[in-house]
Formats: structure tokens, sequence, C-alpha cells
């Protein structure tokens, strides 16, 4: 059975999707992530006439959370109508680990289908400011 939380940012998820501005994809995503404390930040994609400036759901709903001082997440939700289920981009998985460390990634679709997977297994290696600690100061870097 499935946990009534996870459900909640299932379900957060699902209405933001709704909100999507996908004209040029049509391809609809909505975003949710939850914090320590059980609050919620929903997002959807936001797509520009220029294609790069494109923002995906998972990212809005994190710099939505961000930008109102939330600090601490415990898991983000993302829904697709697409089966298999849709994981977050390349650029998202980044940000992700960035700012909600290790935070479990609910994958669901319209037909209820979920996975629950971890930034781990999305992003094996990855590059953080831990790397930029000992960073020599410009200055003293050859050019
Ligand atoms: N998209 C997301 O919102 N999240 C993802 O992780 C994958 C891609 C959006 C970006 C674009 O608006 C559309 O899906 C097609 O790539």
């Amino acid at each position: 059975m499935k946990d009534q939380e996870i459900q909640r940012l299932i379900d957060a998820a699902r209405a933001a999707r709704d909100c999507s501005l996908s004209p040029f994809s049509n391809f609809c995503v909505g975003a949710a992530v939850e914090t320590e404390d059980g609050k919620i930040y929903t997002g959807c994609n936001i797509e520009s006439a220029s294609y790069g400036l494109t923002v995906c759901a998972e990212r809005v709903a994190i710099w939505k959370a961000l930008s109102e001082g939330e600090r601490n997440f415990k898991r983000l939700a993302v829904v697709v109508d697409t089966d298999p289920l849709t994981p977050p981009c390349g650029t998202c998985r980044q940000i992700i680990w960035e700012f909600c460390r290790n935070a479990t990634i609910i994958l669901a679709n319209l037909e209820d289908k979920t996975e629950i997977v971890e930034m781990r297994e999305l992003l094996p290696r990855a590059f953080d400011a831990r790397f930029l600690k000992d960073k020599k100061s410009d200055e003293e870097m050859p050019r």
C-alpha cells in the first residue's frame, strides 16, 4: 500500500502538471517537493519560444521552495503521462542533488504507476560544492 504522505505529494505534483505551459512539446510535467517539516511546493514545466530558456517542473518547484526560505527537503515527486515513467533530466538531477541532497525521488504517471528511486542511482559520482573547497583563489591559478 502506498504511504499516505507519498500519495499527497504525487497528488500535488499531478495538480501542478495541469498548469504546465508546454505549447512546443505538449509534454506536461508536474513536480512537488516536500520539506522536512511536511510543507509542499509545486512546479510545472514552463516553455519559452527560444526553447533553450524552458524550465523544468522540478526546478520550478525547487526554486519556489528555496526562495521562500526552505532549505531541507525529504522527497520530490514528478508526474508525467508516460509509461515507462519519466525521470528528472540531467540538469534537474544536478540541481536536486545540490539542494535536496539525498531526497527520495518518486516517479509517477496518470495511471497511478509509481516508482521510488534514490539520487545516488540517478546521479552517481556527483559533482558539488565539496570539490570547490580547496580551490586556489583566482590569483594563484595559472593562466
Ligand atoms: N521536462 C521537465 O519538466 N522535467 C524533466 O525532468 C524532463 C523534461 C520538460 C521540459 C520541456 O518543457 C518538456 O519537458 C520536454 O522536454
